[in-house]
């Protein structure tokens, strides 16, 4: 079947995995999918999506929402209350990316400490946990992310997590998995999704990242109980959809059909930062590289970031921007091994 995506002229497009498009069998389950009102729960693709993801997970429940803004947000204010504070990494996606969400629309206040790639540990949170008391903001959540992206795909070890998870237990707080790509760090280290599952609270995990759908994101409840504020919220915020079992059916396509694949992406990820590595030692480690992104790291090298961006569009590569010296590399089902060869070239090319 011909690119009905839109064929870029063969663009390299490596700034993130949320650029690819719908394959012709997604399409086609999306074309099929039966259909319902799911503000009155009669959407039959959403209802099939939702309890397998819950499954996947042994999480109570899970509620379909149109992003994965959106689906930390109702996470985050289903488990904080206005002015009670939330921990996560100064690097995490809520705090970097979401607008300021969890402020503007939770009135939840976040506490971040600096750490290596995003990770967060037992050891560096308990200091930072606050009781309730005389003026004081309580602490309710600690949120990590799985895998994590501004720290260039890192995964957390599950045993930190499970350090976490007795930490939260032992304060009386939650734990909230910002889980956009938990399916990659699944992949990468032969853990279960059930395993990560059992960890968390709450999680909120995307299916329009490496897992190829155009839309959507589920929030996982591990405790029923919750599922209804969840879905409470979520119509509060406006995400409620109606007949999107249409968007579901190419989520649940993305379930059953592009988890194990994410390890072409990862071998790939690992090939882009040993080919650089070798070419201009220095501006990559590729030990560094556990899934499906590459940062490089231009302090010494002879362009900016803005010089390289512009160098490897030239050459029809497109990479991410991060700051004035660090570009973001991402892999995904729309890079294949000639879009690594090529994105190799232009990027070695101008490294050199
Ligand atoms: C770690 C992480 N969390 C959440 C999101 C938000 O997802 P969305 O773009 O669907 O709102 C992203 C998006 O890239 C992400 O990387």
């Amino acid at each position: 079947m011909a690119d009905i995506g839109g064929d870029r002229l063969g663009t390299v497009d490596l700034r993130s995995d949320t650029v690819t498009r719908p394959t012709a069998a997604m399409r086609d389950a999306m074309a099929r999918a039966a259909v319902g009102d799911d503000v009155y729960g009669e959407d039959p693709t959403i209802n099939e999506l939702e309890a397998e993801v819950a499954a996947l997970f042994g999480h109570a429940a899970a509620v379909f929402v149109p992003s994965g803004t959106m689906g930390n947000l109702v996470a985050l204010r289903v488990l904080c209350g206005e002015g009670e504070e939330l921990i996560c990494d100064a690097d995490a996606h809520i705090v970097s990316y979401e607008a300021g969400a969890a402020a503007a629309h939770g009135g939840i206040q976040t506490r971040t400490p600096i750490v290596a790639r995003g990770l967060l540990s037992a050891a560096i949170v308990e200091p930072q946990i606050r009781v309730d008391g005389y003026h004081a903001v309580p602490t309710t959540a600690v949120a990590v992310e799985q895998t994590h992206n501004r720290g260039g795909g890192a995964v957390y070890p599950l045993d930190t997590l499970r350090e976490l998870r007795a930490l939260a237990d032992r304060h009386e707080i939650t734990l909230h998995c910002d889980g956009a790509r938990i399916w990659n760090a699944a992949v990468a280290t032969g853990v279960t999704l059930s395993e990560y599952g059992a960890l968390f609270d709450t999680m909120s995990v995307c299916l329009s990242k490496g897992l190829g759908a155009p839309v959507g994101s589920l929030v996982l409840m591990r405790d029923a109980a919750r599922a209804e504020r969840a879905r409470d919220v979520r119509h509060r915020l406006g995400g409620a959809m109606r007949q999107a079992g249409i968007l579901a059916a190419a989520g649940l396509h993305a379930v059953r059909n592009h988890i194990d694949r994410l390890a072409d992406d990862h071998d790939r990820a690992r090939r882009l930062a040993e080919g650089i590595a070798e070419a201009a030692p220095g501006v990559t480690d590729p030990s560094m590289v556990e899934t499906n992104i590459v940062l490089l790291d231009l302090a010494k090298a002879r362009v900016d970031s803005a010089g390289l961006t512009r160098a490897c569009a030239a050459d029809g590569v497109l990479v991410s921007n991060l700051a004035p010296r660090r570009v973001r590399l991402v892999t995904h089902l729309d890079v294949d091994d000639d879009g690594v060869d090529r994105a190799l070239a232009a990027i070695c090319g101008a490294l050199l």
